[in-house]
């Protein structure tokens, strides 16, 4: 059986700190009273992801193994249905398992779900599917492919043991609220003071971190498009390894600044919200 590398992806944190020079990241958790919009039923549970020494040795194994790499490594194993530069990790932040960015841990047993989005109930595999092509501004698997279905078997290996239906107070991201009305002008100034070093002047990414604007980025129509997921977002995780030392109002400008620079299209925004219900920060 192979190793899991999920040790490469905290080396690959610690480098990045020790470039930077500064204070390392701090333990997550505490914050999460920040306060996430659960409407459903929760539980008190604890962020508690499988050990890798429980996935099967057996076909299913194998399926949960590809599901990991198309999160890790999308441009490589997800290639004809990636239409930018990122991969799911760059938010869905350590394959799934940063409890304060939009974690797979405990998720797979809420689906089917309803979408008001899409006016439609939809299974995981439709989820995923969506953030192909918004997110990833990308094309949909097809709904059999082993590539689909890996993605799948790794998002319900790290949902074992969870109650069908129960909402795990992880889910999503740590809700930022806030009254300051997004400047982006000012959000200008803290790109250019907290960003531009791993992200680069034009948005457009570098060597150690992927693009927030541009050709290469998601699409208007993906989560991150809307200001209050990514002030959330970049309040808890940015930048990368200091999360949490940002103030809310720099969190906020920031994401309205990223967010009101070009982006790809998404055509069938057309067809979102059909039955009402859009929120006020989307795009379009
Ligand atoms: C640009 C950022 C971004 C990328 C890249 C991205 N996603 Fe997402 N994804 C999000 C956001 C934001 C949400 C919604 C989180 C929330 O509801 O608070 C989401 C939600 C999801 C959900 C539903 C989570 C839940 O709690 O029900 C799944 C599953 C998912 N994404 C899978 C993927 C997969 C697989 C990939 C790669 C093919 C991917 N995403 C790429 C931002 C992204
Ligand atoms: C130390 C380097 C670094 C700094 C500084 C930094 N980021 Fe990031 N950022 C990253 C990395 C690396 C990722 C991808 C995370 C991963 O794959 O683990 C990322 C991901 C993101 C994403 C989601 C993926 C995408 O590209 O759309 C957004 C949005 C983002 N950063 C915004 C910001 C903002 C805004 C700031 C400034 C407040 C910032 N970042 C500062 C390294 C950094």
């Amino acid at each position: 059986m192979r190793a899991w590398p999920v040790a490469s992806i905290v080396l690959a944190g610690v480098v990045l700190i020790t470039i930077g020079c500064v204070p390392p990241p701090r333990a997550t958790g505490s914050e999460d009273s920040v306060g996430r919009s659960n409407t459903e039923s929760t539980i008190n549970t604890l962020f508690a992801p499988p050990s890798p020494e429980t996935i099967p040795g057996d076909l299913r194994g194998e399926q949960i193994r590809l599901g990991y790499k198309m999160v890790v490594d999308t441009q490589e194993y997800g290639k004809r249905y990636v239409g930018n530069a990122l991969n799911c990790t760059n938010c869905h932040l350590d394959a799934g398992l940063n409890p304060n960015a939009a974690s797979f841990v405990g998720i797979a047993t809420l689906y089917p779900q309803y979408r008001e989005r899409a006016g439609r109930q939809m299974t995981l595999a439709d989820r995923i599917n969506e953030c192909f092509e918004r997110s990833m501004n990308g094309k949909p698997l097809p709904p059999d492919s082993v590539k689909l279905t890996g993605i799948v078997a790794y998002i319900e290996w790290l949902s074992q043991n969870m109650p069908p239906g129960v909402e795990v107070p992880w889910r999503g991201i740590p809700r930022l609220i806030s009254t300051h009305q997004p400047d982006p002008l000012n959000g200008r100034k803290v790109f250019e003071q907290k960003c531009v070093f791993c992200h680069g002047s034009d948005g457009q990414g570098t060597m150690a971190a992927p693009p927030v604007w541009g050709p290469r980025s998601y699409n208007i129509g993906a989560g991150m498009a809307r200001m209050t997921v990514a002030a959330s977002f970049i309040k808890a995780n940015m930048p990368r390894g200091w999360g949490w030392t940002l103030t809310d109002d720099e969190a906020i400008d920031a994401a309205a600044y990223i967010n009101t620079q070009p982006r790809p299209d998404f055509p069938d925004k057309i067809h979102d919200w059909p039955k009402g219900g859009k929120p006020a920060d989307v795009p379009y």
